[in-house]
């Protein structure tokens, strides 16, 4: 627990910087990351940026998968996911664009682009550390309340609650707002060797309490990290307001 916002970003950031640097990677050695988007991951990446730009973190031999994607919406629309990864992070670093990966909403085969994420995934023999965030229903990535815990990469169709809170980015008009998501499974992000889950905001408070307090429940997606060996969520103050 953090005092606020800032701390939290700073400590995230700090945090992956560390994990990096012990598993010290290299050309045949590479450290694959799971990342979220969202507002609240945009301070930790903006210190990520400052870290490599202060020549203190390199993402060289990093490896990025993200969570999820919005379906139909093009690329090159400002709040396609892969436009937030790249103004936010990717641009800034020294990432090597062949690894990074993030999934195709526009995709022919929907599911054929959901298996074959599974699978590359699986190429760089799994996830070392997945970020992620959450939705004030409780959802990670996109898997909405009821989404089995053992899920895999697939498409979603999103809540009416999570259409709603996403309008903001959509001009606050919801018929704007994609209905539809490709997103990794609750079971792909229980596969990743570490989790960290990053909670701020009182409007965060009711999910962090059903996520660490209550029973594991698929209505409460991000709950089945209770069950994760190495899972770390770190919050504010504000998001503790119900523990
Ligand atoms: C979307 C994303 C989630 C993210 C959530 C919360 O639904 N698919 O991965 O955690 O938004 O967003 P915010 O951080 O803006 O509250």
């Amino acid at each position: 627990i953090k005092p606020a916002y800032d701390e939290v970003s700073e400590w995230v950031a700090m945090y992956v910087k560390t994990r990096i640097r012990e598993f010290n990677p290299g050309p045949d050695r590479l450290f694959t990351l799971g990342l979220p988007t969202g507002s609240t991951p945009t301070g930790t990446y903006a210190k990520l940026v400052e870290m490599h730009k202060a020549g203190e973190i390199s993402f060289k031999y990093v490896v990025t998968f993200n969570m999820d994607e919005y379906v139909g919406l093009p690329r090159e629309h400002p709040e396609s996911y892969h436009s937030f990864m790249w103004s936010k992070l990717f641009s800034h670093i020294d990432i090597d664009p062949a690894h990074v990966h993030i999934l195709n909403g526009n995709a022919p085969d929907l599911q054929k682009e959901c298996d074959e994420y599974e699978r590359k995934i699986a190429s760089y023999g799994g996830i070392e550390l997945f970020l992620g965030g959450i939705g004030p229903d409780g959802h990670i990535a996109f898997n909405e309340p009821g989404s089995s815990l053992v899920s895999r990469t697939r498409i979603k169709t999103l809540a009416y609650d999570t259409i709603l809170a996403n309008a903001r980015f959509f001009g606050h008009d919801v018929t704007k707002v994609p209905k539809m998501s490709l997103t990794v499974g609750v079971g792909t992000v229980m596969d990743a060797r570490e989790v960290l889950i990053i909670i701020t905001g009182a409007h965060k408070a009711y999910a962090l309490y059903q996520a660490i307090e209550q029973g594991v429940s698929h209505m409460w997606t991000v709950s089945a990290f209770q069950m994760h060996p190495r899972a770390i969520f770190v919050c504010d103050e504000d998001a503790t307001l119900e523990l």
